[in-house]
């Protein structure tokens, strides 16, 4: 039987086939990006000659761990490649992203990437967006007035009765409120559908507060998802 942490390495897998040599590449995060930097490690014992950015600290751990040669995005103007994880991604391969907490930093560099490739199991390929509870990350200065304007937002966009959770940090950590990389929250908002994911990202972006959304729209060039059957790939339709 193949099991779910199988097909995100085949994924993982199949999207290094696309890395080329002296390439600078945007490492996402999660698990399934935790197999594409395996990958990527044992290119590089292999020979391979490849620059990358890390999308979060638990990702710079593991590229560092695999002797996979890091730099600081402040140095890199220029990202070839930018192979990721993702929650969800649907027929036009938008997504949501950042049910690991590292949104942001995904987002900056998911969109200075020249391509962008999206890996994933099958059960992340939905017809639309919205199961999934969509992660935004918010300042945590008077954050309760800022999920205020986030639910009116959410109601003017005909998602009704959302529920807004701040994401709790870790138990082993001590629990209180989850804090990303940057030191943000993250309120995990129920949508159940989505019904415009661009038009929800652009006015989420508007209010004061929100840091980024987890709607990725229009980034991915590329998505590979691993299957029963081997590997599926879309590729994004050209405007
Ligand atoms: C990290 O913040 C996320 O965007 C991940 O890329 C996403 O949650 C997918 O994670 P998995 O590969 O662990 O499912």
């Amino acid at each position: 039987m193949t099991t779910s942490d199988d097909k995100k390495r085949q994924a993982a897998e199949e999207a290094a086939k696309y890395i080329q040599d002296g390439m600078t590449l945007g490492l996402g995060t999660g698990s399934t990006a935790a197999h594409l930097v395996a990958a990527v490690g044992l290119m590089v014992q292999k020979g391979l000659t490849v620059r990358c950015i890390p999308t979060s600290e638990e990702t710079r751990r593991l590229a560092e761990a695999a002797g996979v040669e890091l730099i600081d995005p402040d140095e890199s103007t220029v990202i070839d490649l930018v192979i990721d994880g993702a929650d969800e991604c649907d027929g036009d391969l938008n997504l949501i992203k950042g049910g690991g907490g590292a949104l942001l930093r995904e987002k900056i560099i998911a969109s200075s990437g020249t391509r962008m490739i999206v890996i994933a199991d099958e059960s992340k390929n939905v017809a639309q967006l919205g199961k999934f509870a969509l992660p935004v990350e918010i300042d945590r200065f008077s954050w309760p007035l800022t999920i205020q304007k986030i639910r009116r937002v959410l109601e003017a966009q005909g998602i009704k009765a959302p529920s807004l959770n701040l994401r709790p940090g870790p138990r082993e950590a001590g629990g209180g409120v989850y804090r990303t990389d940057g030191g943000n929250y993250i309120v995990d908002i129920a949508c159940v559908r989505i019904p415009d994911a661009d038009a929800l990202d652009r006015a989420l972006d508007m209010i004061p507060g929100v840091v980024e959304t987890g709607l990725f729209v229009g980034l991915a060039d590329m998505a590979i998802f691993g299957t029963d059957a081997g590997v599926t790939v879309v590729e994004a339709k050209k405007a």
